[in-house]
């Protein structure tokens, strides 16, 4: 058979490598997993993201936005659970996509999932920063200003990017450096470190929504919609709904594109496979738990949130804390802090986490070098050198480019990973009927074509640029594949080897 851009990854052979030699540790359990879940969808998203979304472009429709983006995702996790019970193996979406849609695709889903994983990452140490900084500004203390933010951000006021007057992020930079230490160590440590910290912030989330409820005032969810209910753009021209003054869409879709981000993660515990006891069963649990789990604190929170402030006066920065302080409860405004930034610190370990597994799968079938990106440490049994490439990486983006653009930028890859999934599962199902699956999407071929659908619905209810970043990007992920990935891949080797025989 000859090598070609759509040649596909034999099913046997990926079941066959996880069974081989050089694997992870198989340590983890379902509760575990859920907790790792949890641990990664919980977040800058909730804590910091709510703000911009409900200020800028939906005031308190925000509810809705959630549950619309908490749809998508639901959409799109079944997808994910079918396929981690197919195919149990590192490397997420990008395995499936070898299998299905052939390497060609495999490499733009796994270039796209390093989109995902590492300028996410970049964005919620980001979000830990303005937490941390809101935090150690209720005793009176700041970091300079030059170390504060970003160079430059977008300013929806006057709808262009301007200057902030710091230079760069440095609490973004120095807690992309610890997590990065935490991760080279072990996975057993960090899944630890992550359950325990998951405990705290769903504590303070349950928090945020009791005590908030008593101070909702009902007279804050009028006008319900400021912005509509829409916000579709189709290349920058708005098709349904506001415009705003950089010309992006407004409205609840338009939000519900932007507070997409809270939602990523669950998707990450596919990354996991090779170190589940039990993948099969236990990773489509852990999807799914953590996100119907999230799903609905996001919604309890959203409503306190936008019931607590008027949707003009919530803060952007630090909005869950800053809503209590403003209701005159310093002391809870305290335990937030505390919660959101034990809170992000997870949702980095495990984004972080993610990110080399996908790496390390990318290279075991030759389309990066073997040598680095494959490379376990002899004692740790993690892929630490990826592992560090990933936090420099992580820690110099998080430094210099602004939460709102990489936010957006993330959450379109991100969908577009979905859409794929998605697809890969109506092939797959059509394809090979005959391979056993403990974990199947209910209600074929509705829930994947919807899934396909609320994901490209999404991707135009954000701004123009991100499309043109997307494309960007992609296009970089080519030149490296047709210099590198192509020539050194396992099937064209395959194929070689088969050439040399006849
Ligand atoms: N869902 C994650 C967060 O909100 C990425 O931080």
């Amino acid at each position: 058979m000859a090598h070609g851009l759509f040649t596909k990854k034999p099913l046997e052979m990926l079941l066959a490598e996880a069974e081989g030699e050089n694997r992870l540790r198989r340590c983890l359990g379902p509760v575990t997993l859920t907790a790792l879940g949890v641990g990664c969808i919980i977040g800058t998203g909730i804590f910091v993201l709510t703000g911009v979304a409900a200020h800028d472009k939906t005031g308190p429709a925000l509810i809705l936005s959630f549950g619309v983006a908490g749809m998508a995702c639901i959409f799109a996790a079944l997808c994910y659970a079918e396929f981690a019970s197919l195919t149990p193996v590192a490397g997420s979406a990008y395995t499936y996509a070898y299998a299905t849609l052939g390497e060609l695709f495999a490499w733009i889903m796994g270039w796209d999932l390093v989109l995902e994983y590492t300028v996410a990452s970049s964005a919620v140490a980001h979000g830990w920063s303005h937490y941390f900084q809101n935090f150690i500004g209720i005793f009176n203390l700041h970091i300079p200003v030059a170390l504060q933010r970003a160079p430059f951000d977008y300013f929806p006021a006057t709808g262009q990017i301007g200057l902030t007057g710091s230079v760069f992020d440095l609490p973004a930079l120095v807690i992309a450096g610890i997590v990065t230490l935490l991760l080279v160590k072990g996975i057993k440590e960090s899944a630890t470190v992550n359950s325990t910290i998951v405990i705290i912030k769903v504590a303070v989330v349950i928090m945020v929504i009791v005590v908030g409820a008593f101070y909702v005032n009902p007279a804050n969810w009028h006008p319900f919609a400021p912005f509509g209910l829409s916000g579709i753009s189709f290349f920058g021209k708005t098709v349904a709904g506001q415009t705003g003054l950089g010309g992006e869409p407004l409205g609840m879709l338009a939000g519900a594109a932007m507070i997409f981000f809270a939602y990523i993660g669950f998707d990450s515990l596919s990354t996991h496979a090779e170190e589940a006891r039990n993948p099969k069963r236990d990773i489509p649990i852990g999807i799914i738990t953590s996100l119907v789990l999230c799903t609905v604190l996001y919604i309890g929170v959203s409503m306190v949130l936008t019931g607590m402030v008027p949707y003009d006066k919530i803060n952007i920065d630090a909005p869950v804390a800053d809503a209590f302080a403003q209701v005159g409860l310093p002391f809870v405004q305290f335990i937030i802090s505390i919660g959101a930034i034990a809170g992000i610190t997870s949702v980095l370990l495990v984004l972080m986490l993610s990110q080399p597994r996908i790496l390390l799968a990318i290279a075991r079938d030759g389309m990066i070098p073997e040598k680095f990106f494959g490379a376990i440490h002899p004692r740790f049994r993690t892929p630490w050198k990826s592992t560090i490439l990933t936090g420099a990486f992580v820690g110099c983006v998080a430094a210099f480019l602004p939460l709102r653009i990489l936010a957006e930028l993330v959450n379109i890859g991100t969908l577009l990973a979905f859409a794929m999934v998605c697809t890969a599962v109506l092939i797959m199902r059509y394809k090979r009927p005959d391979v056993e699956r403990t974990f199947k999407a209910p209600l074929f071929p509705l829930i994947p074509i919807l899934g396909i659908l609320t994901s490209v619905l999404l991707m135009f209810s954000l701004p123009v640029e991100n499309w043109l970043r997307l494309g960007i990007w992609l296009g970089i992920g080519l030149i490296i594949y047709f210099l590198y990935g192509r020539r050194h891949s396992i099937m064209a080797k395959l194929d070689q080897d088969e050439s040399v025989r006849k």
